[in-house]
């Protein structure tokens, strides 16, 4: 038996969707850009996608843009902000994905500007009030880039809260919403936001094919120079077939949006409380018992002889998870996210994440091999 507990790093494609994908491999495959038949047959399949995620989010079409995932669509929205508003401060938190951590860095190295940190406490949940305390400090207009849910612990933002709070100073706004775009509902018109990324690999759909929504108050100068295609936004031909993979990925989860979330949360509620009675020293990183994504569970054991190599020790079993941290061997010192809530260093913690094609006789079989994986042999 192979178990893949992976599901926020990336996701099974959706066979409806590799359907869907097909006829843009086989047949559909004139330039988007082409002004003959079989262009104008891409074309109006990438501004259908476009309509679905628009429609999924309740955006405008005009709002949404397609990229190559969430990493792209993260420095976009960061980098051509700083450049558009000519912004001095970026507020945002010890805990983002690298794609948000790494790219602050840069342009702070690039000496264009200050990084502030807001405090998060040790559930991973952002001090909101911590944050209006910098933007009044601050006292110019900034952006802030928060993400929507932890991608190693999921905890998550309140998005209408953290948007209200931008509003009050006029920032601007950028969420990191890679793990909960398809997995929550959005109301792009009724929040306060300019910047949300979507990745499709995440929700069943193809790798390489993201979107990023820019509220049509906000101008941006694109990040990829060359053609002129997402309206001069986004240079280069585009990933037809990824594009409608995503937009169908979308759909389908949308549409059973309620019973696979309470299919799911019921899976991972399941093995928390399996582990917890069988497991009597393991923990649980993130807010559990509060705001957190359904999908994720990030379980924590103490650091011994039979721990340390655990994550390798369990894909010897069968199981693919993943640690937090980028190096895999053992303890929680190499994640930035467990080090900044002050996570146990003395612990491993290991992310199981969930998706609609994850079984309770998957989680019976991981808490039986953890078991033996995690348990210190009696002494006699
Ligand atoms: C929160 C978060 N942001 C951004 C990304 C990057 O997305 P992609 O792999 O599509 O570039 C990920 C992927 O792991 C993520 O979890």
């Amino acid at each position: 038996m192979r178990v893949y507990l992976d599901n926020a790093a990336t996701t099974q494609i959706d066979r409806q969707v590799i359907d869907a994908m097909i006829p843009y491999m086989e047949s559909h495959y004139g330039n988007p850009s082409a002004i003959h038949f079989y262009g104008r047959e891409t074309r109006a399949a990438i501004e259908k996608a476009r309509k679905t995620v628009a429609k999924s989010l309740n955006a405008s079409p005009s709002e949404i843009f397609f990229t190559s995932g969430g990493t792209e669509s993260n420095n976009m929205a960061i980098r051509c902000a700083v450049h558009a508003f000519n912004i001095k401060h970026i507020i945002t938190s010890p805990i983002e994905h690298q794609s948000v951590m790494y790219t602050t860095e840069a342009l702070e190295k690039e000496g264009a500007l200050t990084v502030h940190l807001v405090q998060v406490d040790e559930k991973g949940c952002v001090d909101l009030d911590h944050l209006e305390e910098l933007m009044i400090e601050i006292g110019e207009r900034c952006l802030v880039s928060l993400m929507h849910a932890n991608n190693e612990v999921g905890t998550m933002m309140d998005l209408n809260e953290a948007g209200e709070r931008c509003r009050k100073y006029d920032a601007i706004f950028h969420c990191d919403s890679v793990q909960t775009v398809a997995h929550f509902p959005f109301d792009l018109q009724k929040t306060y936001i300019h910047f949300i990324s979507g990745a499709a690999h995440k929700f069943h759909g193809p790798k390489g094919a993201g979107f990023i929504y820019i509220n049509h108050s906000v101008k941006i100068p694109p990040m990829i120079f060359g053609g002129s295609q997402e309206r001069n936004m986004r240079a280069g031909t585009e990933n037809v077939y990824g594009i409608v993979g995503l937009a169908k990925a979308l759909e389908i989860s949308y549409d059973h949006l309620s019973e696979t979330s309470e299919y799911i949360r019921e899976l991972r509620n399941y093995m928390m409380e399996e582990l917890k009675s069988n497991l009597p020293d393991v923990s649980f990183n993130g807010d559990i018992d509060g705001s957190c994504l359904y999908t994720v569970l990030n379980a924590s054991f103490p650091l011994n002889n039979k721990t340390q190599l655990l994550l390798f020790n369990l894909d010897i079993a069968g199981i693919c998870a993943s640690s937090g941290s980028a190096c895999s061997s053992g303890s929680n010192k190499n994640s930035h996210v467990l080090e900044a809530i002050h996570s146990d260093p003395n612990r491993v913690a290991i992310r199981f994440s969930f998706s609609k094609y994850n079984t309770k006789e998957e989680v019976d079989f991981v808490v039986s091999k953890l078991k033996l994986l995690v348990s210190e042999p009696v002494a006699v």
